[in-house]
């Protein structure tokens, strides 16, 4: 098993390492100067009415990214459900809908009753696995790999990087296939394929995210905001906190705040917040403030040209395109949430109750 870590103390750790790696192997010859995905060059976007994105856990935060960016993009309803709930619900699946299945193992047992639900009712289904031959992957109509390679921690960090990779790519393809012209395209399709190395810089961060993590030794609690994309990071940041060091972590909107959670807030409890979507940022620093004000400590993910003198604790994520922001925000709160765990002297590869795959109901 030491030889399997390669050096680190925990597979979580290789695995957040490796991120550049498996990010660069996930875009292999999917990028050039548009995006190149043959497995969806027959879809006809002009027959589909609805867009359904059907995952668990982790692999769900993924398609609520991916549920964000095609409603951005689309003009097709398009909706994120987990499948655990889809699976018992009445959603209108017929012939005219693209149902998106976000599984790393391809195995678990909600996601592949929903995927068998959705293939009775002639839906057109896309799965995105890790697993080559998995159970999902071999009953989706296309199946989209992400190459991440094996994923030994249960706490998923470098499976749910490269489904964001390609699932911004994904969505960049349903788009064109659309007949849709995206904003700033050019610029994005730059920063996707710089991915790999905008993460090799997060890695450096490390050290701070130490710091900030110690935060937590005497805490009980954590409170996760943020905006638009910011959302999903924060509910992943949240996920991956109370997961491997069992801090009771809740990601809000940050707007939401005001409508109960804040109520919470008292003198010294942590707050992460986020505020890399430049266009929502002056809200949630006023959210921000309004939690110091009732003594939070705050710790800021923010891009470049985001301030307030207000907040200690602030760090800056790389300039990059803001629907990819999540990227090398993630990494950080998965940082943070590992720093936390191993400060606590918690089992970070295996946390208790948890299973890496769960193929039962
Ligand atoms: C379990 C794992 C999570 C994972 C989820 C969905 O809960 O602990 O890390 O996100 O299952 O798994 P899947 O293999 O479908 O992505």
């Amino acid at each position: 098993e030491a030889a399997q870590k390669n050096g680190y103390e925990t597979f979580m750790e290789k695995e957040i390492a490796e991120q550049p790696f498996v990010i660069k192997e996930t875009l292999r010859s999917r990028i050039e100067d548009h995006i190149l995905m043959p497995e969806l060059d027959d879809l006809a976007m002009e027959d589909i009415h609805a867009i359904y994105m059907i995952a668990c856990g982790t692999a769900y935060h993924a398609s609520l990214y991916a549920q964000y960016l095609g409603r951005e993009w689309l003009s097709i309803p398009i909706q994120c459900v987990p499948a655990s709930e889809f699976r018992y619900g009445n959603y209108p699946v017929d012939e005219h809908s693209l149902c998106l299945f976000v599984s790393q193992s391809g195995e678990t047992a909600d996601t592949l009753a929903a995927l068998k639900a959705c293939k009775k009712k002639n839906a057109k289904t896309i799965a995105v696995c890790n697993v080559l031959d998995s159970s999902i992957s071999r009953i989706a109509d296309t199946t989209l790999y992400t190459c991440a390679g094996p994923e030994i921690a249960v706490a998923s960090t470098k499976a749910y990087t490269t489904q964001l990779t390609l699932l911004a790519c994904i969505m960049l393809k349903l788009a064109e296939l659309a007949k849709v012209e995206v904003n700033g395209y050019d610029q994005l399709l730059h920063d996707v394929k710089a991915l790999p190395e905008t993460i090799e810089s997060m890695l450096g961060m490390e050290e701070q995210m130490k710091e900030y993590a110690s935060f937590l030794k005497e805490q009980h609690d954590a409170y996760f905001i943020g905006r638009q994309l910011d959302y999903v990071s924060v509910l992943e940041g949240a996920l991956k906190l109370k997961e491997i060091s069992y801090v009771h972590a809740d990601a809000y909107y940050a707007g939401e705040l005001k409508h109960g959670p804040i109520a919470l807030i008292e003198e010294g409890t942590v707050v992460i917040a986020l505020a890399t979507q430049k266009d929502v940022a002056s809200k949630t620093i006023s959210n921000i403030e309004e939690t110091i004000a009732r003594g939070a400590n705050v710790i800021l993910i923010k891009a470049k040209g985001v301030h307030s003198d207000k907040i200690a604790h602030q760090i800056e994520i790389p300039d990059i395109h803001p629907y990819l922001a999540c990227l090398p925000a993630t990494i950080l709160l998965q940082q943070f949430a590992l720093w936390s765990a191993k400060e606590k002297g918690c089992n970070v590869d295996q946390p208790r109750n948890l299973a890496k795959s769960v193929t039962v109901e």
